[in-house]
């Protein structure tokens, strides 16, 4: 197989990660028979840098010719704490989510059973968790109207949300569903607000109409906040919008050991893009520390999602699971005697050229 893909390194360790991913690639190539044609693009604060726009045209265009894109993290400290910044970083994720039309975010949230003791949680309550989050990703707060009255003193978000918008995520949802376990929480905060009110009914219309056979429950956020903590294993597919979705899968990533494990994908009616759920973290950068599994495991997401490739995805998943139970894990693991991200992204691109001699 032929394919293009786009690499966005991105901000702080998005590159580190990035590059131990397309070193797990590049085994899977040799491996498997296939040529990936890479093209790099900038994104983030490095692309203000560059050109003062944190998602240039070019990148853009770079995105809409692959096949696929690999991102890393977006996110620089020297913009958080100036609110007068008139352009951020975030500013380029959120208009490549936007252009490039990616309404769900899938979040899988899965415990792997060597890190249940690095849970927060007990272990008896991570043991099992296996969910996965669609959060809707191109409207709601993030993208309504919002402005400051003229005197400062006022300022205001708003969200909204169409019937359409809801409908085409809650699609998504329930055919992971069906392919799960066969049950979809709509998480919302239809007792206050009027937007979550529309989002309950529109999807319950939509499950009678098209999804009867799936489970169908709702929850509110506040209480799913709860939930994720005293039931985590409740959970199959949890359908949300943006700004909900945003905050239950940083909690959500976090019950699982760590959130250096887990990889998601944004997707929409053409090009999907792939991403660690974890950010730039800047305080990390240029040391060689970052766990590279979100993003080695990103891209074990794009060859199965976007390329159909079931087998090559496996076989990376199964190479990080070794490499787990090897003890070959980063400092957020283990705190003695770590490995760096680059020892691991090696461990990990050889047990993956390894096992497929075997299988050979
Ligand atoms: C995420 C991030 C982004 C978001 C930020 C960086 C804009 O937190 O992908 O979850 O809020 O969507
Ligand atoms: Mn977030």
């Amino acid at each position: 197989m032929e394919k293009k893909i786009a690499v966005l390194k991105g901000d702080g360790i998005g590159p580190e990660v990035t590059d131990q991913a397309l070193l797990v690639l590049n085994a899977i190539e040799k491996s498997f028979g296939h040529k990936f044609h890479y093209t790099e693009a900038l994104v983030g604060a490095v692309a203000i840098d560059a050109t003062g726009n944190p998602f240039p045209d070019e990148t853009l265009k770079v995105c809409q010719n692959a096949d696929a894109i690999l991102f890393g993290a977006i996110g620089h400290p020297k913009y958080d704490n100036d609110p007068k910044a008139k352009v951020r970083p975030e500013q380029g994720l959120l208009a490549m989510r936007k252009a490039l039309g990616l309404f769900a975010n899938i979040r899988p949230v899965a415990t792997y059973k060597i890190l249940e003791n690095a849970s927060p949680l007990r272990a008896d309550l991570v043991s099992g968790v296996d969910f996965v989050v669609f959060r809707e990703l191109t409207g709601g707060i993030y993208f309504g109207t919002r402005g400051r009255s003229e005197d400062g003193n006022m300022a205001f978000d708003t969200c909204t949300y169409t019937r359409a918008e809801i409908e085409r995520i809650s699609k998504n949802a329930f055919e992971a569903a069906r392919i799960r376990r066969n049950r979809v929480t709509l998480v919302d905060k239809a007792n206050v607000l009027a937007s979550s009110r529309l989002w309950r009914e529109v999807v319950k219309e939509f499950h009678a109409a098209h999804y009867p056979d799936v489970e169908l429950d709702f929850m509110f956020v506040d209480n799913a906040a709860m939930k994720i903590i005293t039931q985590p294993a409740y959970f199959d597919v949890v359908l949300t919008e943006n700004m909900f979705g945003d905050i239950i899968t940083d909690e959500a990533s976090v019950i699982t050991g760590s959130m250096g494990m887990l990889p998601s994908a944004s997707v929409g009616s053409a090009v999907a893009l792939y991403e660690p759920i974890h950010g730039s973290y800047p305080e990390g950068a240029g040391k060689n520390i970052a766990n590279p599994c979100a993003a080695i495991l990103s891209a074990a997401m794009l060859l199965e999602t976007s390329f159909g490739l079931l087998e090559e995805a496996k076989a990376i998943r199964d190479a990080v699971v070794k490499s787990l139970e090897d003890g070959i894990v980063t400092v957020d693991i283990r705190r003695e005697n770590p490995s760096s991200t680059t020892e691991v992204g090696a461990y990990i691109a050889k047990l993956v050229e390894k096992n497929a001699k075997v299988n050979a």
